[in-house]
């Protein structure tokens, strides 16, 4: 099961080059953007707090690092859920690149570092107006901008609902 949403994540987000890629939809301005759409950057989401890195092997070779805000952070921590209104959480990503200077130091082949930022995607709970989508509003965002993929949630919700749709555990 994970292997194959690897695999189909791998599909979604494939364009990982910064601005955006010829096959990207035009993102929506905030008129007549979907409502399970989050169409700007929330606020400091830089200083939120870790929940968890990741690494995406494959076409996407990823490094990643989920950050949650102070409310989705509590919430991981009591093992609350569902989680509450106003959490959110964000998925940062960068090529998986080698540390030549790392490498060096350590004589083997075997650093790898953050590369080039690709995508920074949000989750933002909000039970009501996200009520179609089991209250959350996703948002996929390239240099700042939205940038619009295949839809979301239908991902999330046949694979992560025994945790409210978020895959990412919480790594102590
Ligand atoms: C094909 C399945 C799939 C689709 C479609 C998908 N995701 Fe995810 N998403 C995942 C997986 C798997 C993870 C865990 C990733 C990791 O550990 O690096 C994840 C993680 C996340 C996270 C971190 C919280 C969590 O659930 O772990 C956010 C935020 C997120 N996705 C947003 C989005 C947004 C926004 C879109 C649409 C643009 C999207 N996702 C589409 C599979 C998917």
């Amino acid at each position: 099961m994970f292997a194959a949403a690897a695999a189909a994540c791998v599909m979604v987000s494939l364009p990982v080059k910064a601005g955006r890629a010829p096959g990207d939809a035009p993102a929506r301005g905030n008129d007549n953007a979907s409502p399970i759409y989050v169409v700007t950057v929330p606020a400091g989401y830089r200083q939120w707090q870790l929940i968890a890195p990741s690494h995406e092997a494959g076409n996407l070779d990823e490094l990643r690092a989920m950050l949650g805000n102070d409310i989705a952070i509590q919430a991981f921590r009591d093992g609350a859920l569902p989680f509450p209104d106003g959490a959110m959480i964000a998925r940062l990503a960068w090529k998986h690149e080698p540390s030549l200077v790392d490498n060096k130091a350590l004589g083997h082949f075997q650093a790898f570092v953050p590369g080039p930022a690709t995508t920074v995607q949000f989750m933002v709970k909000d039970s009501k107006k996200y009520a179609a989508t089991g209250g959350w509003g996703f948002g996929n965002f390239v240099d700042g901008k939205p940038v619009n993929r295949e839809p979301c949630y239908p991902c999330h919700a046949g694979n992560a609902k025994e945790q409210d749709f978020v895959f990412t555990h919480y790594a102590p």
